[in-house]
């Protein structure tokens, strides 16, 4: 189904959606596996409380053991069964932020097995905002393990059609949600230190202004670099595609033209459209900073359909989403493999 159809933006009319949830609930409980939509990106469901399910996400996946998986729940409601503690200020996020797309770190409950928290003391957890998976939630019951929908490495999926294209029959039922409003994963926020400032492990679609906001007081941020949240290699998100961000839109055409006057096939994705030397390739981002972010991994993997040997990336600026946007563009460039000068 189409974005656009008459469906509220959900991916589907009731009827079958409630059908859709009775399938992924009995799936999920016979340990398979379940492609959700989320307001950030798709994810690889499992039941949370299940070891065997679970590690086969990881095969799935072809994720190293010992990454830790995000814990998805319906609300606040079940946080006891899940997290051990819950300090004040991640109390305060919760409740301002979710259903939406921040993971809180928390002390975890022996509830969160090894194989969820990759053998932590500390366990992830997020409400995500899409009404089809906050049913599914509703109606399992239990907690989700669920990390992006995409083989370990590569761009993660914002549509439906991305999960096939990149899991196949790995997956026993992918519920169409529709495109990712966000676009980016959920900010990821470790909470688990009693009377420590929150530190933000991986930006996203929360942004630290936002936070601090809430919280009355500033916030510890991941300087520029590997980021530290477990298993965010600093060379992620890559299309075949070699990303290379420049940030000043002259200097981009030049290199370009330049890439394309070598031969090789090169693409310019820019926030607006801009008129590109001939034999490039234009990609538009989007004006906006959240614009940017909703299409950025589908113009990653665009960039793949084309066939571009390379893609230069104008970012946005870093402001609000903005950061998450630049933080995975440049995670991309450092993934991807170098194919210019006709090499
Ligand atoms: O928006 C999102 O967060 C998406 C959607 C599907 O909810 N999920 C997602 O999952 O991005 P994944 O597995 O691709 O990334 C989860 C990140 C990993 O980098 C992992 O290291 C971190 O969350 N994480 C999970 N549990 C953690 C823990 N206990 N301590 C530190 N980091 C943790
Ligand atoms: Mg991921």
């Amino acid at each position: 189904m189409m974005p656009g159809d008459s469906d509220g933006g959900v991916g589907m009319p009731e009827d079958d959606a409630e059908s859709e949830i009775n399938r992924a609930v009995r799936i999920l409980r016979d340990g398979g596996l379940v492609a959700i939509p989320t307001e950030t990106v798709y994810g690889l469901a499992a039941d949370a409380s299940n070891p065997v399910a679970v590690r086969r996400l990881y095969e799935v996946k072809g994720r190293p053991p010992g990454h830790p998986v995000i814990v998805h729940i319906a609300g606040v409601q079940p946080l006891p069964r899940w997290a051990a503690r819950v300090p004040e200020d991640a109390r305060r996020l919760a409740e301002a932020f979710w259903p939406g797309p921040l993971t809180l770190i928390l002390p975890r409950t022996l509830a969160a097995v090894d194989e969820v928290t990759g053998g932590r003391e500390t366990v992830g957890l997020r409400v995500p905002d899409h009404p089809l998976t906050l049913a599914l939630l509703r109606a399992f019951g239990g907690g989700v393990a669920a990390p992006s929908a995409n083989r370990f490495g590569r761009v993660s999926p914002t549509s439906a059609e991305d999960v096939r294209a990149d899991l196949g029959d790995d997956v026993d039922l992918v519920l169409d949600g529709g495109p990712c409003g966000v676009g980016v994963e959920s900010t990821i926020v470790d909470c688990s230190e009693d009377g420590e400032t929150p530190v933000i492990l991986r930006p996203g679609g929360i942004t630290a202004e936002q936070i601090e906001a809430v919280l009355g007081h500033p916030v510890r941020r991941t300087p520029d670099g590997p980021s530290r949240a477990p298993g965010m290699l600093p060379a992620h998100y890559a299309p075949h595609a070699q990303v290379v961000v420049v940030e000043d839109l002259d200097a981009a055409l030049a290199l370009a033209a330049k890439q394309a006057q070598a031969g090789d096939r090169a693409g310019l994705l820019t926030p607006r459209a801009v008129a590109v030397p001939p034999g490039v390739m234009a990609l538009v981002g989007g004006d906006s900073p959240e614009a940017y972010a909703a299409t950025l991994y589908d113009r990653l993997r665009a960039a793949d359909r084309l066939g571009l040997d390379v893609l230069i990336a104008v970012p946005p600026p870093a402001e609000g989403v903005g950061v998450a946007v630049r933080d995975r563009l440049a995670r991309a460039a450092a993934g991807s493999e170098p194919k210019g000068g006709g090499s």
